[in-house]
């Protein structure tokens, strides 16, 4: 796979699955859109990208929550590359908690994040896509359709998430853009270091959820990264309004 010609933009490319993703995809000479609040650890990935091919990313720190900030990605992409084609929306918040032990705080955070920034890019990006006949990756989660007690706004944004990556598909195919998600299952990142645990409790809820999923392996962020990859290359031209998932085994208990 060669991204040579392919303006790539990542949401939340400043830590875990995003900046593996770039990283990924930096190895393969894409012209990167590197989009995230924290902008030391944005260039910091920037850097390390930049060091792979020699191709420098685009840099842009930003809130995807701020309507402004996610017409300046776009415009600033456009303005600096002249095209679009890839747009992998893979920013994302956990928030904790069911109906009985949550917050409309809690609630408002994950769906704006989540769920309403998602929506707004894509609004935004579709007419370049249209342009390039581009395509999207989601980055959703395998608990979109394993219900479980712990993060319930959180998985019902992933659920919504779901839906809107077949309906936006088949609204889009006519102007040969695709539209798909990936849904991992648990990956070491920076995504639970806000959930209250001590680090002694968070090593515990890890090492519990990877001895419960069959492959008895956490799923790496390059692992995610290489699906992505995969989904936004012509090998994957005749697939569009798919979920897939890699999750070491996880759903299937
Ligand atoms: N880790 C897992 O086990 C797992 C499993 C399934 C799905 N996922 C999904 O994978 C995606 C990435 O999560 P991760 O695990 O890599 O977590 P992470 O290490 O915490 O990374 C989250 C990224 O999202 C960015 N972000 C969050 N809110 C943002 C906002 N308002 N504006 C701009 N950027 C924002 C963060 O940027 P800043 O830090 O710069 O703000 C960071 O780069 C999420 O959608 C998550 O739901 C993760």
């Amino acid at each position: 796979m060669d991204f040579n010609d392919k303006v790539i933009l990542i949401t939340g490319a400043s830590s875990g699955l995003g900046a593996a993703t770039a990283i990924y995809l930096a190895k393969l000479s894409a012209k990167l859109v590197l989009v995230g609040r924290k902008e030391t650890n944005l260039k910091r990935i920037a850097l390390y990208c930049e060091k792979s091919k020699g191709v420098k990313p685009l840099a842009i720190t930003a809130d995807v929550n701020e309507d402004l900030d996610a017409e300046r990605i776009i415009n600033e992409t456009v303005e600096h590359y002249g095209k679009l084609d890839v747009l992998v929306n893979n920013a994302g918040v956990i928030g904790m908690g069911g109906i009985k032990n949550s917050s409309m705080e809690t609630y408002d955070k994950v769906m704006t994040t989540n769920m309403r920034a998602v929506y707004h890019l894509t609004m935004l990006a579709v007419p370049h896509l249209t342009t390039t006949k581009g395509c999207i990756i989601n980055v959703s989660c395998i608990s979109s359709t394993k219900p479980s007690t712990m993060a319930l706004a959180y998985n019902i944004s992933k659920a919504a998430l779901d839906h809107f990556t077949k309906c936006v598909a088949l609204e889009l195919a006519p102007d040969g853009i695709r539209v798909n998600s990936v849904n991992p299952g648990f990956v070491k990142t920076n995504l639970l270091k806000d959930i209250g645990l001590n680090e002694e409790q968070l090593a515990m809820f890890v090492a519990n959820v990877v001895g419960n999923m069959p492959l008895k392996k956490a799923v790496e962020g390059d692992e995610v990264a290489a699906l992505i990859a995969f989904l936004a290359s012509d090998k994957a031209k005749s697939i569009t309004g798919s979920n897939y998932i890699i999750d070491g085994g996880s759903i299937l208990r």
